[in-house]
């Protein structure tokens, strides 16, 4: 997977001297000693991040912990103090105003908190006005209007005014205006940390159904970890400015890593969140037998009686698993074609739902940055 974005050792400091700051920090000045001896604030603290082409990845962490810090500074809003931006593979923290600008119309577009409907323009456009401003000709900007509303299905809803919609409603005209523009990295801030519990869920569930047409790159923040792993392709969790954990969400409650990140995963719903594959057994085929491509025809253990059995696939949850599956009846994981990967011995069924060991997390390490 090539990565889009790569955010190297980025540093920001709100405050006088930023290079004065930078060398302290290098010899050993943390957050708090910086704030206490200079008044500056270190709102991003050497963080290292690849974002992947297609992915989602989430940047989680409380309030005050330097996500939407970090997020303006990769597309500069804000001007770090430290550190590089990847673009495709080139920096861009070395371009100019009017290059930075550019990149900011065609290439990285920022999604703000609620999505703010121009109230006198109807929906189709408020769908278009982004367009507007980056100078598409009427007719274009018409089609491609069109287009998204009808990807988030309102194409009866464009000679309305907003008021005339729900709140969901409206919400889904926000997406849709947000992702028409032909940008395809997307910095979304707490897009949908304002929304009611319901419409949000609907907003995470559309931006999911979207995704999977559009193939958009999204840097997605959010301080909610249930949210970070429903989108989540990957998860890069923050606190102090610094970056602590990166990973899949099942790598991540899996093996938070430290007591902090531990503090998050607890309570997870693990058999919506693992998969067939995160628990499989690959060392030994139990009873399956497997024809010549691969294909499981019988299960049947040397000199037993065969036995009927029920295939899953790599991808489905533990949750759907555990309805279907019966005592004594072995599992069979199989790929999209048909081919035995591994089983699931029971035990390590009941064991991935109810997380052995989940509660404490296995190395006391923090991730090292870059
Ligand atoms: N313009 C600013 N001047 C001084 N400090 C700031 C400024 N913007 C943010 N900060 C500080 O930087 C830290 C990170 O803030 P922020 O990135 O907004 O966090 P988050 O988005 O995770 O809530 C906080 O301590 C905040 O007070
Ligand atoms: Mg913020």
């Amino acid at each position: 997977m090539t990565d889009r974005i790569e955010i190297r050792n980025l540093f920001k400091i709100f405050g006088k001297h930023p290079e004065d700051s930078l060398r302290r920090l290098r010899e050993g000045a943390t957050k708090e000693t910086l704030l206490a001896e200079t008044g500056s604030v270190l709102g991003v603290d050497n963080v290292s991040l690849n974002v992947p082409k297609g992915s989602i990845s989430v940047i989680m962490g409380l309030s005050g912990s330097g996500k939407s810090t970090l997020a303006r500074c990769v597309n500069r809003i804000l001007e770090p103090d430290g550190g590089q931006i990847l673009l495709d593979g080139e920096d861009i923290t070395c371009c100019s105003p009017d290059q930075m600008r550019e990149i900011r119309r065609h290439r990285i577009s920022m999604v703000f908190q609620n999505f703010g409907l121009l109230p006198n323009k109807t929906v189709i456009e408020n769908v278009g006005f982004g367009l507007k401003l980056r100078g598409m000709s009427e007719r274009e900007r018409q089609r491609k209007a069109e287009e998204m509303l009808e990807v988030v299905g309102l194409s009866a809803w464009g000679s309305h005014l907003p008021a005339s919609l729900s709140g969901g409603m409206r919400q889904r005209v926000g997406l849709a205006r947000a992702l028409a523009t032909e940008a395809d990295v997307l910095i979304m801030d707490e897009a949908f940390s304002a929304l009611d519990p319901l419409i949000r869920s609907e907003m995470q569930d559309e931006l999911l159904r979207l995704q999977t047409r559009l193939h958009k790159t999204v840097l997605f923040i959010t301080h909610d970890f249930q949210e970070a792993l429903r989108l989540g392709t990957r998860i890069a969790i923050m606190a102090d400015g610094a970056l602590i954990r990166e990973g899949a969400p099942q790598e991540i409650v899996e093996d938070p890593r430290s007591e902090y990140v531990a503090g998050f995963t607890r309570g997870v719903d693990r058999a919506r969140l693992f998969d067939a594959q995160s628990i499989m057994r690959t060392d030994e085929r139990d009873g399956f037998r497997l024809d010549k491509k691969g294909r499981v025809e019988s299960w049947r253990k040397e000199g037993g009686p065969s036995m009927d059995f029920m295939t899953v696939n790599l991808e489905d949850k533990l949750i759907e698993i555990a309805r279907r599956a019966r005592s004594g009846r072995p599992i069979a994981v199989i790929d999209d074609t048909g081919r035995f990967c591994g089983h699931i011995p029971q035990d390590a069924l009941l064991a991935g739902i109810a997380g052995a060991g989940d509660a404490t997390p296995k190395s006391e390490t923090k991730e090292p940055v870059a």
